[in-house]
């Protein structure tokens, strides 16, 4: 299931997430129990070089999930599976993401990740997805008022959802008291040097040498549905950017409203404020295709970094320059003849999801700026049986250090151009026609709402 081909560039996009809605159902009582674990016993891991998963199980039988900030239930491909249910429904729920779908019937079985176990978790048992190549499920990290929660609440009945319709970290945490009510992760960033990547998820405990992240500003949830942010600033170059008023009615003065996405691969900003980090590049090319990752802003492979910052509680956290490309090897016509040559998309993206849908940020920002900051999400005084209640919060130290990471994109670069099929000049790639063998791709939109 990992992707391994260089051409798997347009089915690579679609890890992104959100949202979801809804169907109903019935089901089954609970009792708990859980252990503590730590970042040694947790992996987290990269296939694809966008997407961060964990192994989990689900009634007996292992999956292989994308851990995801920006949702909140949890569905695996029960399709030719052996789940062992503590209970089943015939309520179909569809889980609706960005980009992507998943549906199957609500259904309850133990659940296992690292040392925690929820002995009746309630999850969509898929036997329908559009656009989940990369993963066998989702694991979503957010709050419980997603699909499973609402179709519990419509079937049987707010307080059978407080009991039941628990998101699975909700629900671990709700199990155990004294457990700390945060988990943590520092995503790895794949490089030639560590094709895998280092990435650390924990569960009640700050991973080893991140202790002082208590000290980082608390950084409150500002609505309900996600772990949304306000954003102080953003910062090109050393210049603030000037971000319209927020399109969220209550946004604190002066600030937008930012979602902090693990599931979102291309953080995707508004258009204008894409445009405002690119065009600072030299030899960016704004570029039209049908073919996902390469529609938009082009940069030259060897490109001399723009400073993208991100500034949230007064701190500021830059982006490593190593997160604002993704190399991709394209076969292109030139001259007549096919060629591979190695174009350098950007990662920040123009937001494009339908803003009826999607109403209540202004911004995601997803694993391209994840990989710069250590962040502790705290669920605080949230309780599962009150899901408008508690102050949760996000903790989060930069982990970019900024005096090498000239010297590490310089060695990224250097590899990049030993190991990948030539660079080539965005103003040059942009004038040649695409191969036949890409065009014939699926033609999907980098965050479009489906259906
Ligand atoms: C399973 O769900 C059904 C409704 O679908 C409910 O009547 C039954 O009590 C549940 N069983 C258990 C063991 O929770
Ligand atoms: C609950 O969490 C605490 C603190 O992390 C841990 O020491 C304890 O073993 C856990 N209890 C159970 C029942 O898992
Ligand atoms: C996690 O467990 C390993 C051993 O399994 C131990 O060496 C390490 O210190 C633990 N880390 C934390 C944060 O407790
Ligand atoms: C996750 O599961 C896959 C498939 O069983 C296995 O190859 C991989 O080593 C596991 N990774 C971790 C970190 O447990
Ligand atoms: C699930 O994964 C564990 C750990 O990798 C392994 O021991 C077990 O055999 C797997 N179970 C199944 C049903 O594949
Ligand atoms: C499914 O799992 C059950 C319980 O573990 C087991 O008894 C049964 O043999 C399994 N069936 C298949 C087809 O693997
Ligand atoms: C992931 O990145 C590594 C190092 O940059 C590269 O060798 C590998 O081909 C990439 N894999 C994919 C699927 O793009
Ligand atoms: C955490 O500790 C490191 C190393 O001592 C220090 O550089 C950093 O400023 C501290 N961060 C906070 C938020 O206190
Ligand atoms: C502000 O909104 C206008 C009208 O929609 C749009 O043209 C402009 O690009 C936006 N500016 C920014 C900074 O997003
Ligand atoms: C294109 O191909 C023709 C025939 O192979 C060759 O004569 C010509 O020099 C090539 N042009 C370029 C710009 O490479
Ligand atoms: C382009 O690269 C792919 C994957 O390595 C390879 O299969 C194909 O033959 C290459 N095309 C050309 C024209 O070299
Ligand atoms: C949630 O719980 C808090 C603390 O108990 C309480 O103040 C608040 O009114 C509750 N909210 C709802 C919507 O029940």
């Amino acid at each position: 299931m990992l992707f391994r081909s260089m051409f798997s560039v347009v089915s690579l996009l679609s890890s992104v997430s959100f949202y979801c809605f809804i169907a109903s159902g019935q089901n089954t009582g609970s009792s708990f129990t859980a252990r503590v674990s730590n970042a040694t016993k947790i992996g987290l891991f990269d296939s694809d070089n966008i997407s961060y998963l964990v192994n989990i199980t689900v009634g007996g039988e292992n999956f292989t999930v994308l851990l995801d900030t920006g949702s909140s239930d949890l569905w695996v491909d029960g399709r030719g599976r052996n789940i062992t249910f503590t209970n089943t429904t015939s309520i179909a729920v569809n889980e609706r993401y960005g980009v992507g779908l998943a549906t199957g019937n609500l259904a309850f079985a133990g659940v296992q990740l690292g040392d925690f176990y929820v002995p009746s978790q309630a999850f969509v048992d898929a036997s329908y997805t559009e656009d989940f190549a990369g993963t066998q499920g989702i694991l979503g990290m957010a709050f419980d008022n997603a699909a499973i929660y609402k179709t519990v609440t419509a079937f049987w009945g707010k307080q059978a959802a407080d009991e039941l319709g628990g998101a699975f970290i909700t629900n671990v945490f709700a199990q155990n008291k004294s457990l700390p009510n945060n988990f943590d992760f520092d995503l790895g960033r794949v490089t030639f040097e560590d094709p895998a990547g280092t990435s650390l998820f924990t569960i009640g405990d700050h991973a080893p040498g991140f202790e002082n992240v208590t000290q980082a500003p608390k950084l409150p949830r500002v609505a309900t549905d996600h772990w949304t942010l306000a954003l102080d600033e953003m910062r090109i170059n050393g210049n603030r950017f000037a971000f319209n008023k927020s399109i969220v009615s209550g946004a604190p003065a002066g600030k937008v409203l930012a979602v902090l996405d693990s599931g979102f691969s291309f953080p995707p900003l508004p258009t204008a404020a894409a445009n405002a980090v690119y065009s600072k590049i030299s030899g960016a090319v704004l570029y039209n295709t049908s073919v996902d990752m390469l529609n938009g802003w082009l940069i030259p492979c060897d490109f001399s970094p723009v400073n993208l910052s991100f500034i949230l509680g007064g701190m500021e956290y830059p982006v490593h320059p190593l997160d604002l490309f993704m190399p991709f090897p394209v076969p292109i016509i030139d001259n007549g003849t096919e060629r591979n040559v190695t174009v350098c998309a950007s990662t920040y993206r123009a937001l494009d999801l339908d803003p009826s849908a999607f109403n209540t940020f202004d911004l995601i920002l997803g694993d391209a700026f994840l990989r710069s900051v250590y962040a502790s999400f705290d669920y605080n005084d949230y309780t599962p049986t009150n899901n408008t209640g508690g102050s949760p919060f996000v903790q989060m130290l930069s982990t970019v250090d900024v005096s090498s990471t000239k010297a590490q994109l310089d060695a990224y670069v250097s590899a990049l151009r030993a190991q990948y099929p030539p660079f080539i000049e965005p103003s040059v790639f942009v004038t040649k026609p695409l191969s036949p063998s890409l065009s014939g791709a699926p033609k999907k939109k980098a965050g479009a709402v489906r259906g």
